[in-house]
């Protein structure tokens, strides 16, 4: 009898293995079981390397578009001008892909290339509150809890925001600074090093009301209006640009195929 219902029980276990694995694609199987860390260290003779100063984790979320590379261009020209960063850059993919791994090896910049696959449930959820770059931003997070070195400071930084350099000089050796209220954008505040490892469960989720990821965040490490540290001139400088690259049309490419028979070249990365 036991036996009996040990084995309905291994054959329903299975089942229930199977299900998941279909139903997340075998993303759940990668996320265990996939190291996504794909290019640890890459030092390189022309940064800026400064003792007296926290190194700065620079977190950038980032996803395949026609504007990708445009953006991330852009970005890792401003970072060139920061001195003791680490560029971690997290693809939302299942694979690192060329055009992030060629621009990240001729960036000159310190980083750190991981990627993770937004899950369908948390995209899901996440689209309806226009959460973005959750899972990417948690998984980098990991990364720093796991490797970081002190003294440090994180900075979450889209790929496609514009950033004034000084942004950088702000965040530097402050527990935690922020440029606005605890009603913060992603761009808005910096948290130190010590202050993710004392709250090592602390991360960005995917269920926080719409508006609500950063302070969902901030308030998991314990911190309260009255903690913050106000940066730039008492808040009274705009120092970050929320600025969004215009989606390129390409109705001409289908246009060209009907007419001509002829496409762009396919192996020209843009
Ligand atoms: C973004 C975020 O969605 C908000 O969570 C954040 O509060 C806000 O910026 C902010 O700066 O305060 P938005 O600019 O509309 O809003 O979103 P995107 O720029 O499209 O995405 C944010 C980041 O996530 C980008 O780095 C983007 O590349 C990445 N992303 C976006 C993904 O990794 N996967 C996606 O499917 C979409
Ligand atoms: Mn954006």
């Amino acid at each position: 009898m036991i036996k009996r219902n040990l084995t309905r029980l291994f054959i329903v276990g299975i089942f229930l293995i199977c299900l998941t694995l279909f139903v997340t694609k075998g993303s759940l199987f990668c996320n265990i079981f996939v190291p996504n860390e794909y290019t640890k260290e890459r030092e390189c003779q022309t940064l800026h390397v400064r003792k007296d100063i926290p190194r700065i984790y620079i977190v950038t979320p980032t996803h395949t578009r026609l504007t990708q590379k445009a953006d991330l261009t852009r970005l890792s020209y401003t970072l060139r001008l920061v001195p003791n960063i680490r560029w971690i850059v997290v693809e939302d993919a299942d694979q690192p892909s060329d055009i992030v791994k060629n621009l990240l090896a001729n960036s000159e910049l310190h980083y750190t290339h991981l990627f993770a696959k937004t899950r369908t449930e948390s995209l899901k959820k996440a689209a309806r509150r226009n959460h973005r770059g959750v899972n990417q931003r948690n998984e980098a997070i990991s990364w720093i809890r796991r490797n970081a070195q002190h003294p440090g400071v994180v900075y979450f930084a889209d790929d496609d925001n514009t950033y004034a350099i000084r942004v950088f000089e702000e965040v530097v050796g402050w527990h935690t600074s922020f440029r606005r209220k605890i009603s913060t954008d992603m761009a808005g505040f910096a948290v130190s090093l010590h202050m993710l490892e004392d709250h090592a469960r602390a991360q960005f989720r995917a269920t926080a009301a719409s508006g609500y990821l950063e302070v969902d965040f901030i308030q998991q490490l314990g911190v309260t209006l009255s903690d913050l540290e106000p940066r730039a001139d008492d808040c009274t400088k705009v120092l970050v640009w929320h600025t969004k690259t215009e989606k390129p049309s390409i109705k001409n490419e289908a246009l060209i195929l009907k007419w001509y028979n002829y496409t762009s070249d396919p192996n020209i990365e843009v």
